[in-house]
């Protein structure tokens, strides 16, 4: 019993760090949001934080993406455009960072071994799903 007892702590001390995440957060993606992307979308994500009006480009309003998608969120187009790893930089100047890069080092410093890329994956899509979330919570 107690070799049981012990192995189920092994167990919760190995998993906890990854249980600060978790996809469809909503709390979690205000979080991100707050810290990663208000200084250019704005609090209320409308795309007037205190950056915008330094930069070459206006950061959209993030609380009418479903009103520009006939009603839809466009969940798929939101993801890409934040994780931005796979987006072709065809037009040189993009002004929005690519998160997903940067969510990749914050699961390493959280912890998440070089070597393990399911692993890494595995967060930088938990911190898009929560972040995805967050953003319909906002549509107008
Ligand atoms: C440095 C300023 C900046 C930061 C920080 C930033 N963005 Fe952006 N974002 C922009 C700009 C500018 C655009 C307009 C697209 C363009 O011209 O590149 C944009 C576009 C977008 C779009 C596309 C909207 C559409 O209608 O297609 C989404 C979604 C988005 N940002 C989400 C985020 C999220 C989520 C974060 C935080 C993780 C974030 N942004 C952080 C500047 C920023």
């Amino acid at each position: 019993m107690k070799r049981i007892l012990l192995m189920a702590c092994i167990f919760i001390i190995a998993v906890a760090p990854f249980q600060r995440v978790w996809a469809d957060d909503v709390k979690a993606g205000a979080v991100t949001f707050k810290r990663y992307c208000a200084s250019c979308h704005g609090r209320t994500g409308e795309g007037n934080g205190p950056a915008a009006s330094s930069l070459k480009r206006t950061p959209a309003d993030l609380t009418i993406l479903s009103k520009n998608n006939k009603g839809g969120f466009p969940k798929e187009h939101v993801i890409k455009t934040i994780d931005g790893r796979l987006m072709p930089r065809a037009h040189g100047d993009a002004v929005m960072p690519i998160w997903g890069q940067w969510f990749a080092v914050q699961a390493l410093a959280d912890g998440v071994l070089q070597e393990d890329l399911a692993g890494i994956e595995d967060e930088v899509n938990t911190r898009l799903l929560n972040l995805v979330t967050y953003l319909k919570t906002l549509q107008k």
